[in-house]
């Protein structure tokens, strides 16, 4: 079964395709969409050994030529050094304006192969092929790319949309578990936050879905990106609704900060949504129960719901201050109020958020 959403941003529209095992046809949707007929694939180590000469065949088999450009795995590989390398070797290859970027891997493919799309000689189309399930429904829609300094991630990027993503559900079947977990965190995160059917959805098919069970896959990532898709229709530059996005974020960040990113992304934004629902508890904007049913959920689906016993909740703040200060002095908290609700607002009592670091 095949899937095709699209992201409506007028001139700047894209189709997102969904289904399992859609890597082979990948050549045959840029030359329907595209008109280049040289692509550059930026792909980390360990995605372009299992599926780098999948991408090439297919490109082949479509009349189009393409050429591997990859650099080591990890997030530590993220950052400006590596788009230099990666330029340069394109540049030697003689890729110029008319030939398109292909970024296949997980989120940090796609966020540096989408920010070197952007700068390469002022910037040249690319195209999403996400392989992690983060990336998949959350990562590679949506625009945003970028890299990391020293002094924080994320800190150097662009707001810069691919032409098509393509994803195949299938290729998560090597994805390790922790990574597939992970990506599971931000999945329940759009149930939490935006899709109470979705939520109920993953409560039942739990099973299914860690098995990778192909329909439910499909169902699940397809409704994730839909989800994101409306949302960044609506504010493709994060000036306000698109804020939703980071419900569990927030703590979540500083959790995995604190931790110095021995927690996975994911694991951390599990903590952070469960410490959030506390919170708006204590606040009076959501019903003492929430809190446990966010939990109940994560927790069957091997997420950790506190956060790890020898952090330091003052580390933790300080990292929650750190962001504040990188995000214009603004601390955005995204609180839910029941299942599929949430409300943003800067103005946290500090009193409950500090009760809730000190007891999860
Ligand atoms: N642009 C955005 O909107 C956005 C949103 C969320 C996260 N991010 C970024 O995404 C990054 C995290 O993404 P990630 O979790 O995908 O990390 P990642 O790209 O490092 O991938 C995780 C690991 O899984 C491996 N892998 C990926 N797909 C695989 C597959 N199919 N089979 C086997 N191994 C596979 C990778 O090689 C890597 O070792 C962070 O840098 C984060 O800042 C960006
Ligand atoms: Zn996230």
């Amino acid at each position: 079964m095949e899937r095709t959403l699209t992201v409506g941003l007028q001139e700047r529209s894209y189709p997102i395709h969904i289904g399992s095992g859609l890597l082979p046809k990948l050549g045959e949707y840029l030359k329907a969409q595209l008109r280049s007929l040289r692509y550059a694939v930026v792909s980390d180590d360990n995605v372009a050994a299992l599926y780098g000469q999948s991408v090439l065949d297919s490109l082949k088999s479509a009349g189009l030529s393409g050429e591997l450009f990859t650099f080591p795995a990890g997030e530590s590989s993220k950052r400006l050094a590596t788009v230099e390398e990666l330029a340069r070797a394109m540049t030697l290859s003689g890729f110029d304006r008319g030939n398109v970027i292909i970024a296949l891997g997980g989120g940090v493919s796609g966020d540096m192969a989408g920010f070197l799309a952007a700068i390469y000689m002022r910037g040249i189309p690319f195209v999403q092929v996400p392989t992690s399930l983060l990336a998949q429904v959350d990562s590679s829609v949506g625009g945003k790319t970028g890299v990391d300094l020293a002094e924080g991630k994320n800190l150097l990027g662009t707001f810069y949309q691919p032409k098509l993503v393509l994803i195949d559900t299938e290729v998560l079947r090597t994805l390790p578990t922790d990574q597939l977990l992970s990506g599971m965190g931000e999945v329940i995160k759009y149930g939490v936050s935006l899709d109470a059917s979705l939520f109920h959805y993953l409560d039942q098919h739990r099973e299914e879905l860690l098995a990778l069970d192909e329909a439910c896959l499909n169902y699940v990532i397809t409704r994730c990106c839909d989800l994101k898709a409306r949302v960044v229709e609506e504010d493709e530059r994060e000036g306000g609704l698109r804020r939703v996005l980071n419900f569990g974020h927030t703590i979540g960040h500083a959790v995995e900060a604190a931790a110095n990113f021995s927690l996975l992304h994911g694991f951390a934004v599990s903590v952070g949504m469960v410490a959030i629902a506390a919170v708006s508890a204590r606040c009076g904007y959501a019903p003492p129960d929430l809190e446990a049913e966010i939990a109940r959920l994560l927790a069957a689906f091997g997420l950790p719901t506190s956060i790890p016993a020898g952090l330091s909740r003052e580390r933790i703040s300080a990292f929650m201050q750190a962001d504040k200060k990188n995000m214009g002095r603004r601390l955005f908290f995204v609180l839910p109020t029941e299942l599929g609700k949430v409300m943003v607002t800067d103005q946290v009592d500090r009193a409950a958020l500090q009760q809730v670091l000190e007891s999860a």
